[in-house]
């Protein structure tokens, strides 16, 4: 019996197989209840008791060895199925680059996600559009520069010497979409309008023609100025970190009274001073304030019951801050060299 084992021990340790019947053959023939194993030990039993030991160990031995060869066989075999052609769906497969979005891409995502959380809703309007949406109800006076050729790209004009509300043309900002926003529906309105604009400037690494942004609105009663910098700072800290801080300098908008432009702390030096901020330790950043009551009753929003806040920001600038890009042109060259560095971004 000894040399049976002995045998069997041999046969265990060379044994391989080609597919799945083949090991589940090895079971049969080994480990189940009709297999050698078994068998082996029914003859046990009659086995002297003088070499009950030796026979018992050698036993024993057999059948954990034919376990785990059991064992390890099927491991190799899943390791190694392969597809009905023939493909081995195991091997390792070679590294290849995925891409990446867009940095304008993923600052505008960040920036809805920012305002969705505190209950904006986003909203899009035509990036062709009517001098009345884009200038007229945004209390623009018929003579402000802003509608002046040197900004505005004209589609199609009234008049040449005069602008109209009908005149059509590119939307220098995406207020028009709350224009629009604001003649459909009926307030409490907190909304963020992403978009393309498009201004007629000679393009440099701080200017281009064509950029875009977000512009925010909250009309409801008694809305305030307090609201307005409470959002404007949560909206600071959410994208530029928590130690961020803002301030905002009196300016003007037609559409807005009174109107600011706000500034955040550098985020290169925090405030100390550097280059980037021109040694003040502020980065403009944005334009806001009280919506005009012009506005509000132009859009038959009853500007005795309602007040609103709006304000707007270009998102290259942001980007430009957020990830210390000094050149507006790298936005739009799409050299992949710049965008492959946002990759881990998302
Ligand atoms: N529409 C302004 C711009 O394009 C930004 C702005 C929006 C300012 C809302 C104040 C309030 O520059």
């Amino acid at each position: 019996m000894i040399q049976n084992i002995t045998d069997l021990l041999n046969e265990v340790s060379f044994f391989s197989v080609k597919d799945s019947e083949e090991l589940e053959l090895f079971r049969l023939k080994y480990l189940s209840k009709k297999g050698l194993l078994s068998d082996l030990f029914e003859e046990f039993k009659n086995v002297p008791a003088s070499q009950k030991k030796e026979v018992g160990q050698k036993l024993n031995l057999l059948k954990q060895n034919a376990l785990e060869k059991y064992n390890s066989l099927k491991t190799d075999l899943q390791n190694k199925e392969v597809s009905a052609d023939g493909t081995d769906l195991t091997r390792p497969s070679f590294p290849y680059s995925t891409g990446s979005r867009h940095p304008i891409s993923i600052v505008r995502n960040e920036l809805i996600d920012i305002f969705t959380r505190i209950g904006f809703t986003v909203s899009e309007g035509p990036e062709i559009e009517d001098d009345d949406h884009v200038f007229t109800k945004l209390n623009f006076a018929p003579e402000h520069p802003a509608r002046d050729m040197q900004d505005t790209f004209y589609i199609s004009r009234i008049s040449s010497e005069d602008s109209s509300p009908e005149d059509i043309l590119l939307r220098t900002h995406t207020s028009s979409v709350q224009v629009r926003v604001m003649q459909n529906q009926k307030p409490p309105i907190r909304t963020i309008s992403p978009g393309r604009v498009f201004r007629n400037e000679a393009i440099s690494a701080r200017a281009h023609c064509i950029f875009h942004q977000v512009e925010g609105l909250y009309i409801d009663e008694n809305v305030s100025f307090a609201d307005l910098k409470q959002t404007l700072l949560f909206f600071a800290r959410e994208l530029f970190g928590k130690d961020t801080d803002i301030r905002l300098r009196p300016s003007y908008f037609p559409f807005t009274e009174p109107s600011a432009e706000m500034d955040v702390s550098c985020t290169i030096c925090s405030g100390k001073g550097c280059k980037v901020c021109k040694y003040t330790g502020w980065l403009e950043i944005l334009g806001c304030g009280m919506v005009h009551p012009n506005v509000l009753e132009a859009c038959n929003i009853d500007s005795k019951k309602y007040t609103g806040f709006a304000f707007g920001m270009g998102i290259e600038r942001a980007a430009m801050l957020k990830y210390g890009v000094n050149d507006l042109r790298l936005y739009f060259e799409n050299d992949l060299r710049f965008l492959d560095q946002f990759k881990t971004a998302f």
